[in-house]
């Protein structure tokens, strides 16, 4: 069994790792916080209400909110890939309700980390934020975490933001930045593997047609906007966080030391690795994985 704790700024991307890993036998999602990126963190959170009232997972998670700005500068956020509302655009989710006193997400990621520590594999999709937070409040309780597995950076490859930046270390590199010092167990899944992992609208609508309903047509909807942006083509930028989480030979991984710079561009340095990077995907398996669980 994987114990996941996921870390979150939904986004359209986002959507479908949290609908992976809700769908995946052997996965347990004990708590999802979330982290302002994509959008802003109130809307993050409303947008993690809408998927998990879409979704209805077994067990339902612990729901948590954390920073609503990056450590040191203010937030950056992309509407103009994942719609205004971070999901979509669609202006017809049916309404929830967020719970109107949520629990400290960076409270609850230590508090994860001491209880579970070595069995917990902490994945993080957005701004690492949160994580550099939990950091500060209790290092040796993260250290403890058995996996920390972050989609962020771009290392050979050129950014997504800037010629050199990928969007989450962008957001907050000063984040990135502690999180990569930390001594952390960190797998880091950048745009160099996200690039190889993508799926065509196509092939989403062949697959969700064989099992059509509420959900298969709700899924095709707010991805449609991204779908767009990205030409028929959507990068699954997250969803491979989720797979390398529970399956970390979807991936070929190699040890690297990186620093990031201050457009949280990520640069290789020389000296003691402070990570694996993802490097190679076997792309056909996880989209096979992917499309089978959404
Ligand atoms: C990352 O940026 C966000 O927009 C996506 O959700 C993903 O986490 C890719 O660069
Ligand atoms: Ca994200």
């Amino acid at each position: 069994m994987t114990l996941l704790v996921i870390d979150t700024d939904p986004g359209v991307d986002d959507a479908l790792a949290l609908l992976l890993a809700w769908g995946s036998p052997g996965v347990r999602v004990e708590a999802v916080t979330t982290v302002a990126g994509n959008v802003p963190l109130g809307q993050c959170t409303l947008n993690l209400f809408r998927l998990l009232a879409l979704r209805r997972p077994e067990p339902w998670p612990v729901v948590a909110a954390g920073a609503d700005a990056p450590l040191a500068r203010p937030l950056r956020t992309a509407e103009g890939y994942h719609g205004a509302d971070g999901l979509g655009a669609l202006g017809d989710w049916p309404e929830v309700e967020a719970e109107p006193a949520l629990p400290n997400a960076i409270d609850l990621i230590v508090d994860m980390g001491r209880r579970h520590g070595e069995r917990l594999t902490l994945v993080a999709l957005g701004p690492l934020t949160n994580l550099a937070l939990a950091c500060e409040a209790d290092l040796a309780a993260m250290r403890r975490i058995g996996r920390v597995v972050a989609m962020g950076g771009a290392v050979d490859v050129p950014g997504n933001v800037t010629p050199t930046a990928e969007f989450n270390f962008h957001v907050d590199p000063e984040a990135a930045a502690r999180v990569l010092d930390a001594g952390l167990r960190l797998d880091l899944v950048p745009l160099d593997a996200t690039g190889q992992a993508t799926v065509t609208r196509a092939e989403l609508e062949r697959a969700l047609g064989a099992r059509p309903g509420p959900r298969a047509a709700r899924v095709l909807a707010f991805t449609q906007h991204a779908f767009a942006r990205e030409g028929g083509r959507l990068t699954l930028h997250d969803p491979l966080a989720v797979g390398a989480a529970f399956d970390e030979t979807l991936l070929s991984w190699e040890p690297a030391r990186l620093r990031i710079g201050g457009d949280g561009e990520t640069r290789r340095a020389g000296g003691h690795p402070n990570c694996r990077i993802a490097v190679g995907v076997e792309t056909e398996r996880f989209v096979s994985v992917l499309l089978q669980r959404l």
